[in-house]
């Protein structure tokens, strides 16, 4: 039974409260056995969830992970005067008034996902300020990209003092041809924030270089559930024909892919054999072809992937790029797998080349990674041995987790807040397939 539920300016919040800085205690190389359902995906419900602003219509978002980014969102959707309710997994939506059209520097610095209320404010209320998002350990986050999008729409758009403030033309967004490719491809947040106001502008707008993730289908799928005239979402050309008015959404976010593979990795890296379910493995082609060359036994289902022990992985080289190659999130738990294989494997990370802040972590359990220039070349060991460490970002801190379930003797992992972001008690949804991961709390330590 979820807690009760909180309150915040006397809207609801999420009924679930999470705790900021716990550390875990795990026990390594507990075999793993059972099997895991993942939650519906981090980065699908974050922008979805922004749609409500679109329309004056109640909405209603299923299989929503009860998240501490989904908790930011819910109170920057609060502040601009959406009310919200839940129950269970389950988000209603309404928007109560539009006296407030700016999302906040404390939360938006929380949670860069809060970009994505831009463009659902622009085309709906004509006008939006919204704090930067700022950069966070993972690089630089720009967005140049958005900006260039909204701006080709018609938006005024300035910076100052650490927000972008925009304007619609006085009748509104205009459709427009929108080349959204920047020096490292596409953009998920960007090619999900024009598409979102693109759907009540004037005309036909295109966007060519979109990005093709799964959570951008499910944005558009979403948005095609309200009335929008989209076609082309999950391939690099996207065409809206905008329509005056958005009804409600009654949407189920999808499976978060990211948590799928992160499972998988737990069960290989364990030596175990654990089913993870509820999952679309579609979606992790290129992970699954990764987990492939290094010689993981996989058996794939419709909705479930099941791994098996076998002889010890062999490294091999990754790239990540834009879907549907490698992704990003999966690079820092692939390199804690990769840091107990045999032989050598070359990380190259060409989405964001400092996102290696789990190397160091792994280093001081006895991993040799050497990191430089976007690269990180590991060379396999025998075994990790537990250690007192640091969690950064939210997927390096996933990796952390995993090594600690294949290391020798104890870890620590402090500032367990960053997993907490982008993984649903990760602890007691592990501890069921039989590792032992205790939550301390901050004062207990
Ligand atoms: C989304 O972030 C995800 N977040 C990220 O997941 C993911 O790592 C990333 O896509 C790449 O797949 C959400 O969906 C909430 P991008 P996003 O814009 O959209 C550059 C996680 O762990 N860029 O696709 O912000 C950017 O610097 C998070 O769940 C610009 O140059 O990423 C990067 O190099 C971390 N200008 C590349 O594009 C812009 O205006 C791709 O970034 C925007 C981005």
């Amino acid at each position: 039974m979820l807690p009760a539920q909180r309150r915040l300016h006397g809207l609801l919040l999420s009924p679930y409260t999470i705790p900021v800085m716990d550390t875990f205690r795990i026990t390594g190389r507990r075999k793993l056995s059972g099997s895991i359902t993942v939650r519906g995906a981090k980065n699908s419900a974050l922008p979805i969830l922004a749609t409500s602003l679109l329309t004056d219509s109640p909405c209603s978002f299923s299989n929503i992970p009860l998240l501490r980014d989904i908790q930011t969102q819910v109170k920057i959707l609060n502040t601009l005067g959406v009310e919200t309710s839940w129950k269970g997994r389950s988000i209603a939506t309404k928007v109560r008034d539009s006296y407030n059209n700016t999302a906040p520097y404390e939360l938006v610095s929380q949670m860069r996902a809060g970009i994505c209320v831009l463009g659902p404010l622009l085309a709906k209320r004509g006008e939006a300020i919204v704090s930067l998002p700022g950069g966070c350990v993972i690089g630089e986050r720009p967005i140049d990209l958005h900006m260039r999008g909204l701006r080709a729409l018609g938006a005024e758009m300035h910076v100052e003092h650490g927000y972008v403030h925009a304007k619609a033309p006085k009748g509104g967004l205009v459709g427009a041809e929108i080349y959204l490719g920047g020096t490292h491809g596409s953009s998920v947040l960007a090619t999900e924030n024009v598409m979102s106001a693109a759907v009540l502008a004037k005309g036909t707008t295109t966007i060519e270089c979109a990005a093709c993730e799964p959570e951008v289908v499910d944005v558009a799928n979403c948005l095609i559930s309200m009335g929008a005239k989209i076609t082309g979402a999950g391939s690099p050309l996207i065409t809206i024909r905008g329509v005056k008015k958005l009804r409600g959404a009654q949407h189920r976010v999808i499976p978060d892919r990211i948590e799928a593979g992160t499972f998988l990795l737990a069960g290989a890296i364990t030596g175990s054999e654990i089913t993870v379910k509820g999952c679309n493995p579609s979606h992790l082609l290129a992970f699954l072809d990764v987990v492939r060359q290094m010689g993981i036994e996989v058996e794939r289902g419709k909705t479930s992937l099941t791994v098996r022990p076998g002889k010890r992985p062999q490294a091999c080289d990754v790239v990540t790029l834009p879907y549907p190659a490698f992704p990003t999130d999966l690079q820092a738990q692939t390199m804690a797998m990769q840091c107990v294989s045999q032989g050598t494997g070359i990380i190259t990370e060409r989405i964001y080349p400092e996102r290696f802040m789990a190397a160091a972590e792994l280093k001081r359990m006895g991993a040799n990674i050497t990191v430089s220039n976007g690269q990180a070349v590991i060379q396999g060991i025998s075994a990790l041995s537990g250690a007192e460490i640091m969690a950064s970002d939210l997927r390096a801190s996933a990796a952390l987790v995993l090594a600690g379930l294949a290391a020798k003797g104890e870890t620590l992992i402090r500032r367990i807040y960053h997993i907490d972001r982008g993984y649903e008690r990760i602890e007691e949804r592990l501890n069921a397939l039989g590792a032992k991961i205790e939550r301390i709390p901050e004062n207990e330590l």
